[in-house]
């Protein structure tokens, strides 16, 4: 393995850097005024058991943030391996971005995806400036996941989407 240097920490090489660490993909959703709105993620993680925390991390250029902020419950789907085009869809034109998806709303607004293998009903807990990003903190109401386990998650890894090898089936 030969490793490249990135000694002067230039904003376009360190994006392609931090993108040789995989993650899976999150739905950030919920009905807002009446529009379900929202956007995609990949830097979903967990955080705490006790009290329930998950953090997503956005750009603070994000036009989508100061709305879903300011909705009472946000619903976070972890993206199914068939959902790449879903995957794209949720970070293109805000008008579209639901075109053609199966979602359920709750009582309090949260909007998760019907096909998903994960789904996480929060509210905000607290927001953390981060340089040009904002790390929320989000905390859990309910959570579920497919029972079977048999559903594989999206994977996102070097700018674009692919699927866990030998994953159960
Ligand atoms: C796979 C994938 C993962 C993404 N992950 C993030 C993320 O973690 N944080 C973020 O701010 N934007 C992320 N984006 C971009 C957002 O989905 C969205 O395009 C961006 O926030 C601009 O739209 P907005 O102005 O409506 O927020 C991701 C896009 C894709 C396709």
């Amino acid at each position: 393995m030969t490793l490249s240097t990135n000694q002067d920490l230039d904003p376009i090489r360190l994006r392609q850097v931090f993108g040789s660490f995989p993650s899976g993909v999150v739905a950030v959703a919920a009905e807002v005024d009446g529009v379900v709105t929202g956007l995609a993620a990949s830097s979903f993680t967990s955080v705490s058991l006790d009290p329930p925390l998950v953090a997503i991390n956005l750009a603070s250029t994000s036009k989508t943030w100061p709305d879903l902020r300011r909705a009472r419950r946000l619903g976070l789907t972890v993206l199914a391996e068939h959902h790449a085009e879903v995957g794209r869809q949720l970070s293109g034109p805000v008008e579209h971005r639901f075109d053609g998806i199966s979602i359920t709303t709750t009582e309090e607004g949260a909007v998760i995806l019907d096909e998903g293998v994960a789904f996480f009903d929060c509210a905000v807990y607290k927001e953390v400036d981060a340089g040009d990003h904002i790390l929320v903190l989000l905390e859990l109401h309910s959570a579920g996941h497919d029972l079977d386990e048999t559903s594989a998650p999206l994977v996102f890894h070097r700018s674009g989407f692919t699927r866990l090898v030998g994953a159960p089936r």
